[in-house]
């Protein structure tokens, strides 16, 4: 079976793009990665991509006029590399809808939230201050509205009390590494279709139980 084709966009540090190399790196994955495209030429998760010998390129949106013509550079770059599927990773760049329709359902993303929960950013601060007693991850096909679109894998991770920033981003940022090789394995396996706007997965399990948060204090039920 030919592997699909992934390219991935960062902007940042790169350890979901690292889990996504260490994934693909079992040739038995249904996916390779093709190319790692940054828009900030000093992003650590290039050095990521480098180590593992993956072809990287920088796109940097300030040397383009606007978000049409970075696009258009980002679009020669994915061609070159023959990328069928993207998987933004860290992206930190809004993406406009012409953009968008041209990979529409090709362009994975992850979120540091239960979207629709939290779009946006600082998601684990206002998570904290709205008192949820879930956080978590999601990994979606992009839309033209910031973090939306069919949802293919989320993680959930409590929220304990003695919780800070710093405690449940770790927790979140584990969850995510390993949804997204989950979502692009499903992805690549062709198991995923999206269906009046959401995303319908073949041979999807469900998890055995349910959780809550907090536990009833001295009871098993
Ligand atoms: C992750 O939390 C991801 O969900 C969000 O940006 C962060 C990127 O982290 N979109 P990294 O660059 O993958 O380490």
């Amino acid at each position: 079976m030919p592997r699909l084709k992934t390219a991935i966009l960062i902007s940042g540090s790169g350890s979901n793009l690292q889990a996504l190399i260490d994934a693909c790196a079992d040739p038995a994955f249904p996916a390779e990665i093709v190319g790692v495209i940054s828009n900030r030429p000093n992003a650590p998760g290039l050095e990521h991509a480098r180590a593992a010998g993956i072809a990287t390129a920088v796109v940097d949106h300030k040397a383009y006029a606007d978000r049409r013509a970075f696009e258009a550079a980002l679009d020669t770059v994915l061609k070159e590399a023959q990328a069928e599927l993207i998987c933004n990773a860290g992206f930190m760049r809004i993406l406009t809808a012409g953009f968008v329709e041209r990979w529409r359902d090709r362009c994975l993303n992850i979120h540091p939230s239960l979207l629709p929960a939290f779009p946006g950013l600082d998601t684990h601060a206002r998570a904290l201050a709205a008192g949820v007693r879930f956080a978590g991850c999601t990994v979606h096909f992009i839309r033209a509205e910031v973090d939306a679109g069919p949802i293919i894998v989320q993680a959930a991770v409590p929220v304990l009390p003695d919780d800070d920033l710093a405690s449940l981003a770790v927790r979140v940022l584990t969850e995510e590494h390993r949804i997204y090789p989950q979502a692009l394995r499903m992805v690549a396996e062709g198991r995923v279709r999206v269906v009046d706007g959401r995303a319908v997965i073949d041979g999807a399990a469900a998890p055995p139980e349910v959780l809550i948060n907090p536990s009833p204090v001295g009871s098993s039920s």
